[in-house]
């Protein structure tokens, strides 16, 4: 990933997602029931590589960033032995994975979608997976919907003020978000502030291409996918104008 890569500091990641663990059950559960490697692309510094190893899947992780996957390192040193040697990890883009099949179940969870700038990136990921998932394997993911209360907000103002505290110096850390949305390139621009006091700010620039449900599924049916189960949350509730996610079981 180039030099702006959002994601270089793995510590600022997990402090922003230390307590989000909706999917952490759904995705476990279907790693447990894989019955052979699980591929994760994107996998970060392991919020979710770690609890699949933890219920004895074997785990290959792909990550285009070299920082989130030294997270992801350092978090595998405390672990169990037998967890540490479930899973693999690889430096890379998630688009240019290559064959032999081999995964009966592949995930690219947790928004990343959203780092695919237009649908040709789509395709390109829908084709890299079909080439490594194994017959009758399973394709899981998990995205935002476009979300409109979100994208009525001013771009100057600051949004979600909170204070962390960091858990290595006791150091308070001030944050705050930022937003704004490009209605013709469908990308929500978000920046994350954060200040501990009497230091340096951190800035984190995303720009999240957001798709909208039928311009997915019709990238899924292109791409030869079928849709096996679609919910708006990790807890099966169908699909509704008030849904805020997408969860998706893909069937080749
Ligand atoms: C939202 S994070 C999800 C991390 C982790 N799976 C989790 O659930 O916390 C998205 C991850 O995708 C990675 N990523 C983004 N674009 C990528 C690409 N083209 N190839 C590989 N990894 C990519 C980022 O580096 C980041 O670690």
């Amino acid at each position: 990933m180039a030099d702006d890569d959002p994601y270089r500091s793995p510590f600022h990641y997990d402090l922003e997602y230390a307590d989000y663990d909706d999917d952490v059950p759904w995705y476990v559960d279907l790693a447990r029931r894989a019955g052979g490697p699980v591929l994760e692309l994107g996998c970060g510094t392991g919020r979710l590589t770690l609890p699949m190893a933890q219920a004895g899947a074997t785990v290959h992780g792909v990550d285009a960033s070299a920082d989130m996957l030294t997270g992801l390192e350092a978090k595998l040193r405390g672990q169990p032995d037998a967890v540490r040697w479930r899973v693999r990890h690889e430096r890379r883009d998630f688009r240019t994975i290559e064959g032999p099949a081999r995964y009966p179940l592949v995930l690219l969870p947790f928004n990343t979608i959203h780092h695919c700038r237009d649908t040709a990136d789509v395709k390109d990921v829908f084709g890299a997976i079909r080439r490594v998932l194994l017959p009758g394997g399973t394709f899981a993911m998990d995205c935002y919907l476009p979300w409109p209360e979100l994208y009525a907000r001013d771009p100057d103002q600051r949004y979600g003020e909170r204070t962390w505290i960091d858990s290595r110096s006791g150091v308070p850390i001030d944050s705050w978000e930022q937003s704004s949305w490009d209605p013709v390139a469908q990308i929500h621009h978000v920046t994350y502030v954060y200040v501990p006091r009497g230091g340096q700010p951190h800035e984190v620039h995303l720009n999240l291409r957001m798709f909208y449900p039928q311009e997915l599924r019709a990238a899924i049916a292109e791409a030869g996918w079928t849709i096996r189960h679609e919910a708006g949350d990790f807890r099966g509730k169908p699909l509704a104008p008030d849904a805020t996610k997408l969860v998706l079981l893909l069937s080749p």
